[in-house]
C-alpha cells in the first residue's frame, strides 16, 4: 500500500469523465487500497479514483461505519432534498453548502465484480453523491450555494 497525491482543485484531470472500469484486476485493487489509505491518512469521508490522478469509476467511503467501496457506482433513485455543508480533499480550507436528495440508492460492483445496491441516508447519501459527482467531473462548489472559506473561524 501506498499513500498517493491528492489532486487539487486547479488540476484539470478533475474536470475529467473518468472510465468504466471492465475488469477488477490488480491495478484496479492496488488503487483501491491506496485511495483507502490516503482518504484515512487525509481524514477524509470518501475519495474518488480522479482525486489521485486515475481517469477509472472507483470510488471509497467510511462515513464512520468502516470502509466502502464502489466500482462503477450509479445513482438508481433518490428521494427528497436537504441542505448540508460539504467539503473536499482536492480544495481544502473551503466548505460549502449544498442542496442535495436527502436518501439514496447506489448500485455499483464490489471487489469480487459482484453487483451491490447501497442505500444512504444523511452523510453517507451525500458522500455517495459527492464522490460519483467526481467521476463526472463535478466539484461540489459547481452546486453549493455559499461557499465559505473554513480557515474564517466562524465563531468556535
Ligand atoms: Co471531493
Amino acid at each position: 500500500m501506498a499513500l498517493r497525491k491528492i489532486r487539487q482543485y486547479y488540476d484539470e484531470i478533475l474536470r475529467k469523465k473518468a472510465k468504466e472500469v471492465n475488469k477488477v484486476d490488480e491495478s484496479t485493487k492496488e488503487l483501491i487500497e491506496d485511495m483507502l489509505e490516503t482518504m484515512y491518512n487525509a481524514e477524509g469521508v470518501g475519495l474518488a479514483a480522479p482525486q489521485v490522478g486515475i481517469l477509472k469509476r472507483v470510488i471509497v467511503i467510511d462515513v464512520g461505519e468502516g470502509p466502502i467501496v464502489l466500482i462503477n457506482p450509479k445513482i438508481i433513485d433518490s428521494k427528497g432534498e436537504c441542505m448540508m455543508k460539504e467539503g473536499c480533499l482536492s480544495i481544502p480550507g473551503i466548505t460549502g453548502e449544498v442542496i442535495r436528495p436527502e436518501i439514496v440508492t447506489a448500485e455499483a460492483l464490489d471487489l469480487n465484480e459482484e453487483k451491490v445496491v447501497i442505500e444512504g441516508e444523511g452523510l453517507l447519501a451525500r458522500a455517495l453523491l459527492h464522490e460519483i459527482d467526481h467521476l463526472d467531473g463535478v466539484l461540489f462548489t459547481d452546486k453549493a450555494l455559499r461557499v465559505i472559506d473554513s480557515d474564517i473561524k466562524e465563531g468556535d
